[in-house]
């Protein structure tokens, strides 16, 4: 797999002591080249800090470590036994919870700890349905969580795409779960965590928060915080929050004890350290007040973007959006999602197709998390909006709006070549 040559050479770190594996070698360069050359609009993906990638690919990659600081299975441990402390300090002051579990490898991985700590087999759980926007292991029958729990979906109302809370409480009435959860993976509105409790409540059940996606905008104080409603708290260290891929989990003190024991012994063995010392590295970075900044510019550049492909003749779901992510339905421009995530990927313009409210046909999801962080901002995302109508109108133009998104892209290096981090402005 060849390099393009018209982008700058990818970073070193990327090939560092693989010159005697080119297959391997190569596949990363040309990652590298795809990343820097196209726009990356898949709103769970972003660019992690050069000071995340380190913590990755350090000497914590090579240390077992089953347990927790102070309580290992094995021995060494001091070190990363400090770096576990400082990733839990670390979360539990970033969003201000008596208790953070960083171990957990993924969002499903939390998600999976989190049923295991509260419920037992055959338990009833109130979720988003998955036609609406649910996660997989929100009780999807090929998950665990399908398999090992019973649950009642929850939708949105048809025509405006807004969860319809009443609706909510009368099937937490009638079904009596043990648990409802919230989070979503294509909701684009904040979520009411105050209506969710108070269902909750009613209903005798406890509340799980997945907030996988809003969980770097509530870091950046750019969307609300679940954490004082929810009995637990779970989500992933990757998408907006822009640590590296993994879980983590935050609940209070009365939980904690039941939260970690379900994430080690009862579902994950090792914990991975050097993940959890770059997720300690991100929390830090997320600190910042221009992380606050960027979550801000995060929200301002989705808005937009709804507004743009609005314009353009597209159906914004709920009418736009509160957050990083935005669905969008093409079919007023008489092309169905799959055709148009296909032409939008050869011109250069990466995202996923969704499900839609209000019909069986799917419509496309985008976010503007990655974009962000290369620095992009309003008038950027009116450019994208106008390449991304162009694209999926015609098949003439996906080669000139490839040379277009090409141009665009490079002014704005997805960062990895410098060890300043440009969101946070922190240096390795
Ligand atoms: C709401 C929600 N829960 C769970 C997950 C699972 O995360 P992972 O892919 O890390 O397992 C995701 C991932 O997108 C998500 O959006």
């Amino acid at each position: 797999m060849a390099l393009s040559m018209d982008v700058e050479p990818p970073d070193a770190l990327a090939t560092r002591g693989l010159a005697g594996d080119p297959e391997i070698a190569d596949i990363l360069l040309g990652e590298a080249a795809r990343q820097a050359e196209s726009l990356q609009l898949i709103a769970a993906e972003n660019f992690v800090s050069p000071a995340v990638l380190t913590a990755l690919g350090s000497s914590l990659a090579n240390k077992y470590a089953e347990g927790y600081p102070g309580s290992r299975h094995h021995g060494g441990c001091e070190l990363v036994d400090a770096a576990e402390r400082l990733t839990i300090d670390r979360a539990e002051r970033l969003f201000e919870a008596e208790h953070a579990n960083v171990q957990p490898h993924s969002g499903s991985s939390a998600v999976l700890a989190t049923y295991a700590a509260l419920l037992r087999p055959g338990d009833t759980v109130l979720a988003m349905g998955l036609p609406y926007g649910g996660h997989l292991t929100h009780g999807s029958p090929v998950n665990f969580s399908g398999r090992w729990f019973t649950f009642v979906g929850y939708g949105v109302d048809a025509e405006s795409g807004l969860i319809d809370y009443e609706q909510v409480r009368e099937l937490a009435r009638t079904h009596r779960p043990k648990a409802v959860v919230c989070g979503s993976i294509a909701y684009p509105r904040h979520i009411d965590y105050a209506a969710f409790r108070d269902i909750a409540d009613e209903a005798g059940a406890y509340l799980i928060a997945d907030a996988a996606h809003p969980m770097g905008l509530v870091a950046g104080g750019a969307a609300p915080s679940p954490v004082p409603y929810a009995d637990v708290v779970c989500a992933t260290t990757h998408k907006v929050l822009r640590g590296p891929r993994g879980g983590m989990i935050l609940c209070g003190e009365e939980l904690a004890e039941r939260v970690d024991r379900a994430v080690f012994p009862f579902s994950q063995g090792g914990a991975q350290m050097n993940a959890i010392a770059a997720k300690a590295v991100a929390f830090r970075e997320a600190s910042t007040p221009a992380f606050t900044a960027y979550a801000h510019q995060v929200v301002a550049n989705a808005r937009t973007l709804a507004e743009g492909l609005a314009a353009e003749g597209l159906t914004v779901t709920t009418g736009g959006t509160d957050t990083h992510l935005l669905t969008v339905d093409p079919t007023p421009l008489r092309i169905d999602a799959a055709t148009a995530r296909g032409r939008l990927g050869a011109a250069g313009l990466v995202l996923d197709t969704c499900a839609l409210p209000w019909s069986d046909a799917r419509g496309l999801r985008l976010g503007s998390a990655a974009v962000t962080t290369q620095g992009m901002g309003e008038k950027e995302m009116d450019l994208i909006a106008g390449l991304f109508a162009s694209a999926i109108r015609g098949a003439d133009a996906e080669r000139r709006v490839r040379d277009e998104v090409r141009d665009l892209v490079r002014g704005f290096p997805p960062g990895g070549v410098t060890p300043t981090d440009p969101v946070s402005g922190l240096t390795v």
